[in-house]
């Protein structure tokens, strides 16, 4: 992959232009450069490494220095793409551990932005990291980090007081600075209207087809979990080939609107 490399003005710009964003986690070098080469425009180094790499039951358990190292491994390799890390488990539990925290990820890790879960409640945060210089993308929906308090990986957004709660959430963040915003497990219909609603891109994972981009856990669509993936997920290895051309299908798939398709979306 060539040219200039990716920022949040790039993917706000291709919103504008209704050209849709693909995004995958990302752990590793030879990942990242697997993925730039198919195309990928935003590679995640999200917290989900715990379940995938590491075999933990949640991503609660994941460290600061385990994000740290995994995103430089990817930023090693990745020449264009924007890289996100996640912000781990109560690491922006307070501005100045916020701040922290992201100066490892971007400092030593090379981020090029930062991602943390929560709405309103963290729109300080979100200033502060915006106003020295970090890029944020938010995170709401479905919030892994919480599913002690939540009870399980449950869709969110459902009724319409959860959906007013998410709708206000994505725009107190978008307020404050963020500048993308992950939407998890939501109904396709409220993903669609908050898309419309927001300036910032909206990439969804469980949320239907109608956002501004797609992502997915890289392990989930290679296939590498058997019967472990959500069903939101797709196995892009199943119609053969190599890892190749699979990303290369999840690349085409999302540009064109087919992924995900009605049996990939809940609502
Ligand atoms: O950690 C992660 O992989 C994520 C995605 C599920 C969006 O946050």
């Amino acid at each position: 992959m060539r040219g200039e490399r990716i920022t949040s003005a790039t993917l706000a710009a291709m919103k504008r232009r209704g050209e849709r964003i693909a995004c995958l986690t990302c752990y590793d070098a030879a990942f990242a450069r697997l993925l730039e080469a198919a195309g990928v425009e935003v590679l995640l180094v999200g917290d989900s490494l715990g379940m995938v790499l590491q075999g933990q039951p949640t991503t609660v358990p994941v460290k600061l220095e385990h994000m740290v190292y995994h995103t430089a491994c990817v930023s090693r390799a990745a020449e264009r793409a924007l890289l996100i890390a996640d912000m781990p488990f109560l690491s922006y539990a307070t501005e100045d551990r916020a701040l922290a925290a992201a100066e490892r990820l971007m400092g030593e890790g090379g981020a090029t932005m930062v991602k943390l879960e929560g709405g309103a409640e963290l729109a300080d945060t979100v200033r502060r990291l915006t106003r020295f210089g970090a890029p944020v993308c938010g995170h709401l929906g479905l919030l892994p980090q919480s599913v002690h308090q939540l009870g399980g990986y449950r869709y969110q957004g459902k009724d319409a007081a959860g959906a007013a709660r998410i709708e206000a959430d994505a725009l107190a963040l978008q307020e404050a600075g963020a500048s993308l915003l992950v939407l998890e497990c939501v109904p396709a219909a409220l993903a669609e209207q908050l898309s419309a609603r927001l300036d910032i891109p909206v990439i969804g994972i469980g949320a239907g087809n109608r956002c501004d981009g797609q992502v997915l856990v890289l392990h989930d669509m290679l296939g590498l979990l058997p019967g472990r993936a959500p069903r939101f997920s797709r196995d892009f290895m199943a119609a053969g080939g190599g890892v190749a051309d699979a990303l290369a299908r999840y690349v085409a798939e999302v540009k064109a609107g087919g992924f995900p398709g009605p049996d990939e979306t809940r609502f």
